[in-house]
């Protein structure tokens, strides 16, 4: 039976059975701190067994994507063990228990119209008291008792031994099934019935508090009900994995051995690639720490696997496309982002292999010390000094170390680690932020009172001042900037991307502008100065912010989330918040995408977002439980920290964000959003910006004036675009013609000669100007300066290459007819009137390819008050001493000028080109009095 097949047989089962059919839940829950990746299928449920939403059914099932870095040692080399893999799972929340748990169960795998196992192949186990359970099996599914088994916590309990050693959380008695494989190989466990009845708390005795109703969790490995229906003795083998395992090897032009060395690796690549293709498609990218660490740990376990059967360049990410063939009929969202988890894959391989090879040989010469010095151990500082120089994570260098029977000193790898991060400067930011004066009122003030989301102003008590390193009673002017601390505030203070609010404090004998509202923990520190009179500690006052200010951020922060829902409508789900700044209708947005956004998905987006501001509806916050949120589908980001409860922005129906923010309370009121521009942050990462409200207003009025005003430069009807590349195009040529010292026959004007103005609809112009922009690589305020500087560089290029029509250029051969000769040598001192740099040079080659000993001098007038100056000396009299460089020299002073060069050739520039004549005759002196001389 296949994979795919079982699958859905399993769902269809349980569906029949009166099942929610639950689609997986993500690999990486944002809301669940307790774990880095979902671990079993279960834990989307944790909070449906806890009570804690609205329950919209009692029973589901699911296939639940899952990654466990617990076994990662042995994936590869066992028959069982993966980091990635699915759970068919079933739950009951205080509706069937351990009844109908076991019936079904038995039914599933038993009856010929679904699995049709052999019943005499399958054993039981339960928990040592379960009377219940063991009745039930054998009572009613009518197994003999030999068959049931009962063990203790170890075995038996999920999560295993929780009683005694925890975690924390739901758990209960469980039941597993075993199939007896009819080789005699050892039996293997297909499914564990958890009856989750306990919620732990803390430590025993009387840690178990019985949960509001009773449920069931089950759980079963789909790799491995798999391999044991298709009759193959390793979960590797199945046919999802089969295929990547095999194209790893072919990769490694090698042939897949099961037995040997060779084949672990093969099966580890395949479990590592397929674990980091379903990571890396929920944006978690390899990095230094938690979720992205394991990413990093795993890429780079299957690329020093691939270093050591040979290989040097990256790999890996070539398997990306089989894991999402594999894996598409579940997950066919995987094949819309193969692109980007390859290139993910292939850039943290190169950046490995770089220094992988540094990173063995250092390894082995750490292994050649411990054997020297006698005591079997890897050093901390030494592991850390491979991770830190050499990108080796120190799990791997565990495993290596262990398969060489060394151990491992990870206490002393922390320390090292540790005392790196103070080096590093990490500590030192964490010490910058507290601050003498500050502490000192934070430890008496504890917190201040928020009051900004209702309301604008307030009055309030003045709580603490600090100045520089003091404290104050009370401050003037002459103390300069200062922060104060109240009792309460309306101020934001910048948070979550906001930036903190500007406004007054006005007091009974002064006041004080506050320019930045920043936040100390929970105190609310007002940044800026006293601009009247004074201020004391005690004064009663009345904080005002800047209300225009607040009202434009909050147009921009509510335009924020539009314009993510925007994102992921027209790029994909994949395009999610990675930073934003939100100051006065303007907003800064990076998110996940690996390239440019093109101009028409960002007129899309762009309208789309305004489409959304339109439709005017309300946008609201309230603070719910984290587990309602996620039940009412908020969004909520990678390595973002949430409390619970969490606040929870909407607007109307289709945003919901978990958010601190202040914003609009109807979407109308940001007026417009306008995208000024897309750019790269990193590699993987976009940054959009965009303005809202009046600002966006100004920017279009903008727009149509830049358009206007740069059409009427091109003297264009219409289209701008199709001018500025022409006319990038026409100077090019011109460029080329010039070099090449031909004359003004192809080029041609670039202007349109249009004279009348049509303005095409603003959707137009924008998508003109952000082309534009583009083709230019400016931004759009630029855009009429460089069509004026466009233009002005064509006209003088016209101008040169017209000369060059009118200049006769003289052949080698008349050049050296005219030359003088002096003591063996020709020298050549010209007016090339017209000439570039580009043509003198040529003209130069020319004569010297004659082989005669020569000395060729050109100058040419450039313009009004420039002139150019070009010499060259042929090789025999580079022998003889001569220097085209300190001719050049001696002689362009005399045009009001100066340069140099080599003894060959040599450039030099001037400004009076009324002296041309003199400076040649000068050029023919010099070099006569050399030659003269012995030269
Ligand atoms: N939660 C249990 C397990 O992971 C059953 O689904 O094994």
């Amino acid at each position: 039976m296949k994979t795919d097949e079982l699958r859905e047989k399993y769902l269809e089962f349980f569906q029949s059975k009166g099942h929610r059919l639950c689609a997986s839940d993500v690999l990486v829950p944002r809301w669940d701190k307790s774990v880095l990746f979902t671990p079993a299928g279960m834990n989307p449920f944790k909070d449906h067994f806890l009570g804690k939403v609205h329950l919209e059914f009692t029973r589901a099932t699911s296939c639940q994507k899952c990654l466990r870095t617990g076994d990662i040692d042995n994936v590869g080399r066992t028959a069982y063990h993966h980091t990635f893999f699915e759970m068919l799972g079933n739950f009951s929340f205080g509706d069937y228990f351990k009844r109908e748990a076991i019936a079904w169960a038995w039914e599933f795998l038993t009856e010929k119209k679904w699995l049709g196992m052999d019943a005499n192949r399958l054993s039981v186990t339960v928990y040592l008291d379960d009377d219940e359970a063991a009745g039930i099996w054998q009572n009613e599914i009518g197994l003999p008792p030999a068959r049931i088994q009962r063990l203790d916590e170890k075995e038996n309990f999920w999560p295993a031994s929780a009683p005694s050693s925890g975690p924390d959380g739901v758990c209960g008695p469980c039941s597993e099934i075993y199939f007896h494989p009819p080789d005699g190989s050892k039996e293997v466990e297909i499914w564990n019935l958890v009856f989750t009845q306990f919620n732990r708390d803390g430590a025993p005795p009387d840690n178990l508090k019985p949960l509001p109703s009773k449920n069931i969790d089950t759980g079963m490995g789909l790799e491995r009900i798999a391999a044991t229906m298709q009759g193959v003795t390793t979960n590797y083998h199945i046919d999802i994995l089969r295929p990547i395992v095999e194209a790893a090897a072919e990769i490694c032009q090698q042939k897949y051995e099961p037995a040997s060395e060779n084949g672990r690796r093969f099966r580890r690549m395949a479990d590592h690639v397929r674990a980091c293709t379903f990571a890396i498609h929920e944006n978690v990218y390899p990095g230094p720490a938690k979720q992205e660490y394991v990413v990093r740990r795993l890429l780079r376990r299957a690329v020093l696997d691939g270093h050591q059967v040979g290989l040097r360049d990256p790999f890996l990410f070539q398997l990306v496309p089989t894991v999402a063939e594999m894996m598409r009929r579940p997950y066919p969202e995987l094949g819309e982002t193969v692109e980007r988890v390859a290139d993910v894959i292939r850039r943290e391989e190169n950046a490995f292999l770089e220094k992988i090879d540094g990173g063995l040989v250092r390894m082995e010469r750490i292994f050649s010390q411990i054997q020297a010095s006698g005591r079997n151990e890897v050093k901390g500082a030494d592991a850390a000094e491979l991770y830190q120089t050499h990108g080796v994570p120190p799990e791997m260098f565990e495993q290596i170390a262990r398969e060489r029977e060394v151990a491992f000193d990870w206490d002393g790898y922390r320390a090292a680690m540790d005392q790196h991060s103070i080096r590093s400067g990490t500590l030192a930011e964490t010490v910058m932020g507290s601050f003498g004066p500050v502490d000192a009122i934070k430890s008496e003030v504890k917190s201040t009172l928020f009051l900004g989301y209702e309301s604008e102003s307030c009055r309030t008590t003045v709580r603490g001042i600090a100045a520089g390193e003091s404290r104050l009673e009370v401050l003037t002017a002459a103390d300069g900037k200062a922060i104060l601390v109240l009792s309460e505030s309306p101020f934001y203070a910048e948070s979550g991307g906001q930036v903190g609010d500007q406004g007054v404090l006005g007091g009974p004998s002064g006041e004080f502008h506050v320019v930045d509202t920043q936040k100390d923990g929970d105190v609310w520190l007002h940044i800026g100065q006293c601009t009247r009179g004074e201020i004391r500690v005690g004064d009663e006052v009345q904080a005002t912010v800047d209300a225009d200010r607040r009202s434009a951020i909050r147009r921009a922060h509510s335009a924020t989330h539009v314009l993510h829902f925007a994102l992921q409508q027209q790029l994909g789900s994949h395009a999610q918040q990675r930073g934003s700044k939100v100051t006065d209708d303007l907003l800064r947005f990076d998110f996940s995408n690996p390239d440019r956004v093109a101009i028409q998905d960002l007129d899309q987006i762009e309208a789309e977002s305004n489409r959304r501001v339109k439709s005017a509806v309300p946008v609201s916050a309230e603070v719910i439980p984290m587990a309602e949120a996620r039940q009412r589908g908020a969004m909520m980001l990678f390595g973002e920290k949430y409390p619970d409860p969490v606040r929870m922005v909407s607007i109307g129906e289709f945003s919901r964000e978990l958010c601190g923010g202040t914003h609009v309370n109807n979407s109308a009121e940001i007026g417009l959003v306008e995208v000024v521009s897309e750019e790269g942050v990193s590699s993987g990462t976009r940054r959009i910006e965009a303005l809202t409200g009046p600002r966006a207003e100004e920017f279009r009025r903008n727009a149509l004036t830049i358009h206007e005003t740069a059409s009427r430069i091109l003297q264009v009807g219409g289209d701008l675009l199709g001018a500025v590349e022409h006319l990038l195009a026409a100077n090019k040529e011109l460029k080329k013609q010039i070099d090449a010292g031909k004359s003004a026959d192809a080029a041609g004007d670039s202007r349109h000669a249009v004279s009348v103005y049509t303005a095409p609809d603003y959707a137009a112009v924008r998508e003109s100007l952000r082309s534009i922009s583009r083709v230019l690589n400016i931004p759009q305020s630029q855009i009429v300066e460089r069509v004026q500087t466009l233009l002005n560089e064509h006209a003088q290029l016209l101008e040169q290459v017209t000369q060059l029509g009118s200049i006769t250029i003289p052949t080698a051969e008349e050049l050296l007819a005219a030359a003088v000769e002096t003591a063996g040598a020709r020298i050549i001192a010209r007016e090339l009137s017209g000439g570039n740099a580009n043509l003198m040079r040529q003209l130069i080659d020319q004569v010297r390819q004659k082989n005669l000993p020569v000395a060729i001098y050109l100058a040419a007038a450039n313009g009004p008050d420039k002139v150019l100056l070009v010499a060259g000396v042929s090789r025999e009299l580079v022998a003889r001493g001569v220097s085209a460089g300190d001719w050049v020299r001696e002689t362009a002073p005399a045009v009001g000028g100066g340069g140099g060069g080599k003894p060959d050739l040599a450039q030099a520039g001037g400004k009076q080109p009324e002296n041309i004549q003199l400076c040649l005759k000068k050029a023919t002196d010099v070099m006569t009095a050399w030659l003269e001389s012995g030269k």
